[in-house]
C-alpha cells in the first residue's frame, strides 16, 4: 500500500503532475496517520501546506484557480468553503449498531482505495447523511476526515446563495472544480437550505436549476474527494438525489444504552458510578445526543462556577431536568421521559480523575476507560 503511494509520488513528480503530488503526499500522510505515525503524518501535512503551485497547467485545475492553499481556502472559494484539519476520531462519536457498521465499512473501504481499484471496483465516496438533529451527522463528517487525515471543507451557504441569484450553479461548480485539486471530504451540511427559499416561483425556479445543476455535477464528479451531504428533511430530497450517492447513512434519535455512551464520553473526566450514568440515560431518552452533551455541559458550568472541582449527582440531574423541560416545550421530544426523575440514588459527590485531561488508560474508572477526548492531543 505504502510502496504503491511512494511509486505514485515519484511519478507526479516525473510527470510534473503538482494535484497527484499533493494527492499522493495527502495519502502518504494518512496512512502514516493511520499506522499511528502522528508526528510524521503532521509533519508532512504541514509541508504539504507549504507546497508552491509550480506548474498552473500540469493538471486539472484551470490556471487562474491552481494556486490554493491546502488548508483554507481564499479568494472566491474562501467564500464558498471553510476547512481545516480535524481532529475528531470514531472514539468521539456514539453510534447506532447499523450506522457504526456502515460508517466503520466506508473508512475501511477509503483506507484501501488502491487495492480496490485494481480490481477495478471504487470505494464508496458519495454519501448522504439523514436523519433528525443533533444525532451526529455533521460530526461524523469531521470524524471521517479525521479518519481520512484528509481536510474538511464545509460548504458556506451564504457564499454559494449570494444576493446574485443566478449565480449559485456557477459556486456550485467552482466547488466541484476543486475537489480533484484538493482531495478533501467536502461537506453540504444542511443540503436541504438548496430547498429551503420558496417564497415565490422566482425563487422555486432558481431552488430547481441548483438542485439539477447539484446532481449533474455529483454524477459527473470523478475526483476521488469523499462528497458528504447532510439533511434532517430526507423527505425533502427528491428520489433522483437519492440515487447519485454511493451510500445512504442513516442517523436516528439515541436509545438509552447509546446515551449511556454519550455520557461515558462527556463526563470521562468524572469517576461516575454505573447507576447514576444509566438512571440519567433511561431518563434522558427521547432527547438527541446534542441535548444530552448540551446538558452534561451545564451540569459542568455550574460546577465551575460553584468553585467546586466535584461534579455532585445533583447538578446532572438539575441539568438534565432542564434539557428535558427545554426538550419537551420545543416539542421535539420523540420517546418517554415519565416523570423526569433519574432514580440516581446517593448524593454522593462525583470526583474529576486525577488524570483527566491526560491518557484515557490513566483514567481508573470502568465508566470513563476508553472514550476519552482528551488523548486526541496526541493525534494533533
Ligand atoms: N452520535 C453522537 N455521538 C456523540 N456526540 C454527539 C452525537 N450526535 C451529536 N453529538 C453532540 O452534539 C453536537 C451536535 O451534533 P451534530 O451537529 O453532529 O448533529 P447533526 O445531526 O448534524 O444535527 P443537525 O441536523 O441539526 O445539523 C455534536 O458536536 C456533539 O457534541
Ligand atoms: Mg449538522
Amino acid at each position: 500500500m505504502k510502496a504503491d503511494i511512494l511509486k505514485r509520488l515519484v511519478q507526479a513528480h516525473a510527470d510534473g503532475d503538482d494535484a497527484g503530488f499533493r494527492k499522493a503526499a495527502l495519502q502518504l500522510a494518512a496512512t502514516e496517520g493511520n499506522a499511528g505515525h502522528t508526528r510524521i503524518a503532521e509533519e508532512l501535512r504541514a509541508l504539504i501546506a507549504q507546497l508552491p503551485e509550480r506548474r498552473g497547467g500540469a493538471s486539472f485545475a484551470p490556471p487562474e484557480l491552481a494556486a490554493v492553499d491546502i488548508a483554507q481556502p481564499r479568494g472566491e472559494l474562501g467564500g464558498l468553503l471553510t476547512g481545516g484539519f480535524r481532529q475528531e476520531r470514531l472514539r468521539d462519536v456514539v453510534l447506532g449498531g447499523e450506522t457504526k457498521r456502515l460508517v466503520e465499512r466506508l473508512l475501511q473501504e477509503n483506507h484501501h482505495r488502491a487495492a480496490l481499484e485494481s480490481w477495478g471496483t471504487p470505494a464508496r465516496r458519495k454519501l448522504l447523511f439523514f436523519g433528525p438533529p443533533g444525532c451526529g451527522k455533521t460530526l461524523t463528517a469531521s470524524v471521517i476526515a479525521g479518519e481520512l487525515g484528509l481536510p474538511l471543507m464545509t460548504v458556506r451557504f451564504d457564499g454559494l446563495f449570494s444576493r446574485f441569484l443566478g449565480a449559485t450553479a456557477g459556486h456550485l461548480k467552482v466547488i466541484f472544480d476543486e475537489m480533484p485539486r484538493r482531495p478533501a471530504v467536502y461537506l453540504f451540511d444542511e443540503v436541504d437550505a438548496m430547498a429551503k427559499s420558496r417564497g415565490d416561483a422566482q425563487e422555486v425556479g432558481e431552488v430547481r436549476r441548483v438542485v439539477t445543476s447539484f446532481l449533474q455535477l455529483l454524477d459527473a464528479d470523478r475526483s476521488g474527494s469523499v462528497v458528504i451531504a447532510a439533511t434532517n428533511f430526507e423527505s425533502l430530497l427528491d428520489r433522483a438525489l437519492f440515487r447519485r450517492f454511493d451510500a445512504l447513512v442513516p442517523f436516528e434519535m439515541p436509545d438509552t444504552k447509546q446515551l449511556e455512551g454519550l455520557l461515558r464520553l462527556r463526563l470521562n473526566a468524572f469517576v461516575l458510578p454505573p447507576r447514576l450514568l444509566r438512571a440519567l440515560a433511561a431518563g434522558a431518552l427521547g432527547m438527541s445526543f446534542a441535548d444530552s452533551a448540551r446538558a452534561c455541559e451545564d451540569a459542568i458550568r455550574t460546577m465551575i462556577l460553584d468553585q467546586r472541582r466535584e461534579l455532585t449527582e445533583e447538578d446532572l440531574e438539575t441539568a438534565f431536568a432542564q434539557a428535558r423541560a427545554r426538550v419537551l416545550m420545543t416539542g421535539i421530544a420523540h420517546g418517554s421521559a415519565p416523570g423526569g426523575a433519574t432514580h440516581a440514588g446517593s448524593a454522593r459527590g462525583v470526583v474529576p480523575t486525577p488524570a483527566s485531561g491526560s491518557d484515557a488508560s490513566a483514567a481508573p474508572s470502568r465508566t470513563t476507560g476508553k472514550h476519552s477526548r482528551r488523548s486526541r492531543k496526541d493525534t494533533g
